[in-house]
């Protein structure tokens, strides 16, 4: 059985591209492979984030993993600062990787923009993400199209160190989905929608009510043709409409863009699809809401799991370098 590994952000609200770039694929995963699903709290404090709104995310991100149908008796769900060798492992990745490296990694360049004061630690978050995903050697990663390149080092830093300490990683590779990959901003249909840009009218969040959504796709940004045609370059907006279409209903980009003769009708079909895509989720999460506790012993349990895998792993890399057993 092959094992799958992936880590979301505390940091936001989750919305739509979450959930079709990761989270449902995440469910749909976890049948077939052995599983890993985590909470990155440690990469949350690679930007400015208060405490208290950090604690409380955590905690409500495990409840959208589960709601979105993570099984805790069938995946290993738990939070990355609890479980100690994420951070020791990623030592060691910080001392195989290279300044060079890390300096070329878009999502960093793009975020030590936006601030001032720029972490150390946003420098180096893509060696605690490979630490994540090398510990329980992950064989695939489903994420979205924006982790790919830290997918790529990854597996750069795994093959430098099996080649120089010997064996010790499996080489993971990205499982980005063919449609729903890239998500973008219903307003802004040249960027993707993202939980840190300012545009809530662009942003679908995956527990917005059923009126809220069906507003916002009402509204999204289009172009000023009237044809429906899926071309993502020169039709960002109507493409983004067709790719959830094509998401949320099973259909075809091309077929779905041949059923309609203008943006009205289309934008009316992608609201209810994508409300009858989350209706369940809703559901769910208010559900969950209302016995944290029970969300609380699951993550501890999901730790203990967790740390069975890789305490022998941080072992081995530790070793394979030369450091002495305590
Ligand atoms: P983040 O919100 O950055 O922690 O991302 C969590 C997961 O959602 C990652 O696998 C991302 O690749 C994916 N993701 C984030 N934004 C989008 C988007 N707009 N479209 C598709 N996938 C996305
Ligand atoms: N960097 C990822 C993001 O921003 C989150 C993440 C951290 C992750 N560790 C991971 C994703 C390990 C996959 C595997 O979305």
């Amino acid at each position: 059985m092959t094992t799958v590994f992936s880590g979301i952000q505390p940091s936001g609200d989750f919305h739509l591209g979450n959930y079709v770039g990761a989270l449902r694929n995440w469910a749909a995963a976890q049948h077939e492979h052995s599983a890993y699903f985590c909470v990155v709290d440690l990469h949350a404090l690679t930007l400015e984030i208060d405490p208290e709104e950090l604690r409380r995310r955590t905690l409500e991100s495990a409840v959208m993993l589960l709601a979105v149908g993570l099984d805790p008796d069938v995946v290993t769900l738990f939070v990355q600062s609890h479980v100690a060798e994420h951070t020791r492992l990623a030592w060691l990745l910080e001392c195989t990787a290279t300044m060079g490296e890390l300096s070329r990694m878009t999502q960093y360049k793009e975020k030590a923009a936006r601030g001032e004061m720029v972490r150390a630690g946003l420098f180096t978050y893509p060696a605690l993400m490979a630490a994540d995903i090398l510990l329980y050697q992950a064989d695939e990663v489903p994420v979205g199209d924006d982790q790919r390149q830290h997918l790529e080092l990854t597996r750069d830093v795994a093959i430098r160190f099996n080649n120089r300490y010997g064996p010790t990683f499996t080489v993971p590779k990205a499982a980005v989905p063919r449609h729903g990959a890239r998500v973008m901003d219903l307003q802004h249909p040249e960027h993707k929608m993202s939980k840190s840009v300012d545009s809530p009218m662009g942003t679908v969040g995956i527990l917005d009510d059923p009126a809220e959504v069906e507003r916002k796709v009402m509204r999204a940004v289009t172009d000023a043709e009237t044809r429906v045609a899926y071309d993502p370059e020169h039709k960002p907006g109507v493409s983004n409409l067709l790719e959830l279409l094509a998401v949320a209903t099973g259909v075809g980009v091309q077929e779905a863009a041949a059923r309609y003769a203008g943006y009205g009708q289309l934008k009316a079909d992608v609201a209810q699809a994508v409300i009858a895509m989350l209706a369940p989720v809703r559901q769910r999460a208010l559900e969950l809401a209302s016995d944290l506790g029970e969300v609380e012993r699951l993550l501890s349990a999901g730790a203990a799991r967790a740390r069975e895998v890789a305490a022998p792993t941080y072992a081995a890399a530790a070793a394979a370098m030369g450091l002495s057993a305590p």
